[in-house]
Formats: C-alpha cells, structure tokens, sequence
C-alpha cells in the first residue's frame, strides 16, 4: 500500500489487518479491519495516531512515512487522539527510534500514556480548543469524551476540513489500495455499511449518547473530510457516514427498524420446528426477520442486528433445567450493549420439564424488554402448538408494525 494524498500538506497512511485475530479479543474480522494514521506536512510534521504492531502493521506505517521522504526521528508531534493499543500499541517502539517526538493528547490520555507505555517525558495534555500551528497548517483539537474511551479527542484542519476523529465515523473491512468513498461502488459500499453498523453495535453502540453529543459538538467546524482511524476516508460524501453514525446512534433509544431479529438454539430440532411455525407468522405480516443460529454465528454478527432491530426472537430448549448456554452468552453481550426497550417474545422445546423461565426472566430484568407471553412445549411441537406459534408470530408482527 501506498500513501494517500488527501491534499497538499496531509496525507492518509493506512495498513490492513487481514488476520484470524479476534478485534479487541472478542470480535472476529473475516473481512479485515484497516489502521488507519495521517501525516500532516508544515515546517513542522504531525503524525495523528498510531499502530498496533500487528501483521506487520507498524512496518507498513513506518514504510509509507519513509515513502513520502519523511524518516521517524523528523516526526515533531505525535498526536493520539485516543488511547486503545490498536491505534498506540507500537508507541514505546516509535518513541525509541524518535525520543524527542512530542506525544499529544488529552489530559487523561496523557495518564493512558505513562500508565500503558511508562513514557513520562515530551507528553503535552490539550483540551478543547487548543490548537496547534505546525507553520502553514494548524489543528485544533476537540474533546470527545466516551467515544469510545474517556480520553478520546478528535483533531480537526480548518482550511480543508478534515476531521480525523480516530474510531467514530469507522467501519470493520480492508482498504486495499483505495481508501476514498468515490473510489468505490454502491455495491461495495454496501459491504461497508454492514459492517460499519456491526463495528457500530460491537464497539460504540454503549456510547450512543455520547456520539450524539459529539456530533452536535463538531457540527459547526464545517467539516468537509471524514478521515477516521479503520475504514474509508469520506472525502466526496462525508455527510453520508455522518449521518448514518447518527442513525445508529439513535437505535439505541428508538425508534429502530421495523424488522425482527431472531436468535436461535435448537439441540435436536424441536425448538426449530417450532420456531419455523412462528416465522411464518411474522410472514403473514410482512414483517422482515434475520435469523441467527447459536452458538454456531458469533455474537458479534447477532449483535449487530439486534442493535438495529425493533423486535427480537429468542428461540431455545431448555438445557438441564435451565436456559441453553449459548443463548445465556447472547443475553449478557444484550445488557453490555444497551439493547433495550424491543419488543420480543422467548419460545422453546424442553424434555421432562421447562425451568429456563426464571433464569430468563432475571437475565433479561435489566433489558426492560416489553415482552409477549412466552410458548413452550414438551418435546416436538403438536399441531395445536404450531397454530399458537404462528399467532404469536403474527402478534409480534402487528406489534412490531404498530411501532
Ligand atoms: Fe480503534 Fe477504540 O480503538
């Protein structure tokens, strides 16, 4: 990969992570996930965030600088506009090979900084509206607290308008060579908004407030070029990925997609047969669904629907007396990432006795899911079930229209 021009004086520097590697330790990226850093040019050099060195990331990174005449040790400031190791892990490296680099951040990145890389020298704390000249080109810095991390910041170039507000505004997926919005197709755009709504739902959705707030904070700078930290630089149409953060950002109170999201167990099909009976309900309805099979589908693919869905399905037996493991799994990742207030409904096959109620109804008390009455059934589902089964499906349906 090469660096990008995104003008005269400041350049986008990127490497793609093409890895079996768990994102943060928990959420896979069978596409890729880009690390995205910017160079800006003065008499003065800035580098705006960092790399994990991970698949040869930081090599990359040190690569395109180098490409662009530039060797570490003439970088004059590092800013970081947040802390997390993807976007910081090769820092102690960096500063080895640059000791007199001045590393920028807010006051609680600058502790992020001693307490994760023990660097205690060159550090300067800045808030917001601090801005800092390079000669020819400045940067002002805007607090973002909580989006992802307390300490978050965003930088901003007046003159082009470019906002390089490091996680927000990002997405999951490789770059390649292209890192422009224009330089892709509707269709791969596609592919970008997907996942840009399940990095959304694994990593910010919590935040949504704050990103609310955020937005409204950054809003009069004029901003003309999203350049965030993974993902695509929105240079043509930056009001696209600004306002889908904002759409996401307001799933979290609703009102979300008029859609249902359905999270299913089976160990022997019982549960499914039944479950078949209720989508067809929801059919009757016109009401679209997903469907996601645990454990098989990894939560972070369940989550990223559930996040953006109205109403929720969860369809499991019971399993030794109690819910089925996997969907307990499900239900904890729900509460950590505020899927509340959805309209749902709990079916499910148990053996010689149903018991998965009471774990349920605690595990889901936090949700205040507005919950239909649930169905369960001993062993295979009789006609009689499967008729109730398609009525609750279509219960759920009308419910879930009604808004
Ligand atoms: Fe991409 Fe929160 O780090």
């Amino acid at each position: 990969m090469k660096a990008a021009r995104i003008n005269e004086r400041i350049w986008a520097l990127h490497a793609d992570v093409d890895s079996n590697d768990l994102f943060e330790g928990i959420w896979p990226i069978p596409e890729g996930v880009s690390l995205n850093s910017y160079l800006v040019k003065g008499d003065k050099i800035a580098l705006i965030d960092l790399a994990r060195d991970w698949c040869g990331a930081a090599r990359e990174l040190k690569t395109q600088i180098n490409e662009l005449g530039i060797e570490l040790g003439q970088i004059d400031y590092l800013i970081l506009n947040h802390l997390e190791p993807d976007h910081t892990g090769w820092l102690r490296d960096f500063k080895e090979q640059n000791p007199e680099v001045t590393i920028i951040a807010t006051q609680k990145g600058v502790e992020l900084v001693k307490s994760f890389y023990k660097i205690e020298d060159r550090l300067m704390a800045v808030k917001s509206g601090d801005s800092l000249d390079l000669g020819g080109i400045s940067l002002r810095f805007e607090e973002t607290p909580n989006v992802h991390w307390p300490e978050t910041m965003m930088s901003f170039e007046p003159e082009s308008g470019t906002l390089f507000s490091c996680d927000a505004f990002g997405s999951f997926g490789k770059l390649g060579n292209r890192v422009f919005d224009d330089e892709y197709y509707a269709e791969e755009h596609a592919f970008f908004q997907e996942e840009s709504l399940r990095y959304y739902a694994n990593i910010v959705a919590s935040f949504s407030h704050f990103v609310k707030k955020a937005v409204e904070k950054l809003a009069p700078l004029g901003i003309k070029i999203v350049a965030p930290s993974h993902g695509i630089i929105w240079r043509e149409r930056p009001k696209v990925i600004i306002e889908r953060y904002l759409k996401y950002a307001g799933y979290m109170d609703g009102p979300q997609e008029k859609e249902v999201c359905v999270v299913w167990g089976s160990m022997y099909g019982n549960t499914k047969l039944g479950l078949e009976a209720l989508l067809k309900g929801l059919e009757d309805e016109r009401v679209p669904f997903t469907l996601h099979k645990v454990p098989d589908e990894d939560a972070s693919f369940v989550l990223a629907d559930a996040y953006k869905s109205a109403g929720i399905v969860i369809a499991m037996p019971t399993y030794e007396y109690k819910m089925f493991p996997p969907m307990a799994y499900i239900l904890d990742i729900f509460e950590r990432k505020h899927i509340f207030g959805r309209k749902t409904v709990r079916i499910g096959s148990y053996g010689w006795s149903g018991g998965a109620k009471k774990e349920y109804e605690a595990k889901t008390a936090a949700l205040k899911w507005n919950q239909l009455e649930p169905i369960e059934w001993a062993g295979a589902p009789d006609d009689e079930t499967c008729m109730a089964l398609r009525e609750k499906g279509r219960e759920l349906g009308k419910a879930i229209k009604a808004g």
